[in-house]
């Protein structure tokens, strides 16, 4: 299988993970006879000080054309003036859009070794599973009208949460395919109490739920999911939810996990292309150091494989791979350990059969 990479190393730490990434693909590619040919190009802040804009068109078009996206992280204080016109961040919004890729799917496991790293009850903890799509280029962050005015001397904010009818249903019918793969579980979480858009996300769920009948959805209001990330992780399953809630959800349920470091995602649209990335962010504090998580990463590498390339054993290797080297008690300091990031990975990389 041949196949054409397109990195997004990104800001901060995104570069060190990115690395490590595509050592382990390398690594899975001369395994396994593939050839996979990495370009590499810049988003977020480093784009903003080359190119004077967070991702560039010609960066975006280059992304269209690959067969797969990995990126890192953007972001960083050095580009959080809250008045700038551009920053980093929309770079990585303007690549959601461009790319079409509207479910992000963010698995969320708790490995046996890493109870530990979690302040919650290990008992909470067991047997956690939770696959996470997010609604990924609509609502708050997409919805028109946006923006700030001034009258009166008054300053006047405004961020619309608009969807329409075939942006839920997508996301939503890939919940229940998904679920069919999983057990059949589906949480949708919205406000529906309070917010028409979630009444039209919760009119959907219930009639698409009703041409799925094997598969048993509930809705819960966004609030009260939150909580129960908490208290029952363990019966969580399939979890379906629009942009914002599932970006906030997420970091939440990250905290299961033992640490944001560990948690891949995938970001999927209607062709093969894909966004793949690890959920944490550009990590300023220890940017530079050589001390990242990689696995969030590699991780996301490992979805990337089995999303768009469709290699399910290579996939599967990597992923046993790091659910080994966890249990052997590699870790990097985010976890408690003091393995640096390519150490990590080497623990990873010895463990690929
Ligand atoms: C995430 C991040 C992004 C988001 C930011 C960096 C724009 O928090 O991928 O979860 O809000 O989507
Ligand atoms: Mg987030």
């Amino acid at each position: 299988m041949k196949a054409n990479i397109l990195l997004l190393p990104g800001d901060g730490i995104g570069p060190e993970v990115v690395a490590e990434a595509v050592r382990v693909l390398e690594n899975i590619a001369g395994k396994c006879g593939h050839s996979f040919f990495f370009s590499e190009r810049l988003i977020g802040g480093c784009s903003i000080d080359k190119f004077g804009s967070s991702l560039t068109d010609e960066t975006l078009a280059d992304c269209q054309a690959a067969d797969a996206v990995l990126l890192g992280a953007v972001g960083g204080p050095k580009w959080d003036d809250p008045l700038a016109t551009d920053r980093p961040e929309r770079g990585l919004l303007a690549l959601r859009k461009g790319l079409k890729v509207f479910a992000n799917l963010r698995p969320v496991k708790v490995y046996p070794g890493l109870i530990d790293s979690s302040p919650l009850k290990p008992e909470r903890l067991k047997g956690v599973d939770i696959l996470f799509l997010r609604e990924l280029t609509g609502g708050l962050y997409f919805g028109f009208p946006k923006g700030r005015t001034e009258k009166d001397g008054r300053v006047r904010v405004v961020d619309s949460m608009e969807y329409y009818d075939y942006e839920i249903r997508r996301i939503v019918e890939l919940a229940f395919t998904l679920a069919k793969t999983r057990k059949n579980k589906i949480i949708s979480v919205d406000k529906a109490n309070v917010l028409e858009s979630s009444r039209l996300w919760r009119q959907i769920v219930t009639e698409v739920g009703a041409r799925n009948p094997e598969v048993a959805f509930e809705h819960v209001l966004v609030d009260t999911a939150a909580m129960r990330i908490i208290t029952g992780p363990a019966s969580m399953d399939v979890v379906v939810t629009e942009n914002m809630f599932g970006d906030i959800l997420t970091d939440e349920a990250s905290v299961l996990a033992g640490s944001m470091g560990m948690l891949p995602s995938a970001s999927l649209g209607e062709t093969s292309l894909g966004l793949y990335e690890p959920i944490h962010g550009s990590a300023p504090d220890i940017s530079g150091q050589g001390i990242a998580n990689p696995v969030g990463a590699i991780l996301s590498a490992a979805m990337l494989l089995r999303y768009t390339l469709k290699l399910e054993t290579e996939a599967a290797a990597i992923e046993t791979a790091v659910e080994k080297a966890i249990a052997s008690g590699a870790r990097t300091c985010d976890l408690g350990g003091s393995l640096k990031t390519h150490q990590m990975s080497d623990e990873i990389i010895k463990l690929i059969s």
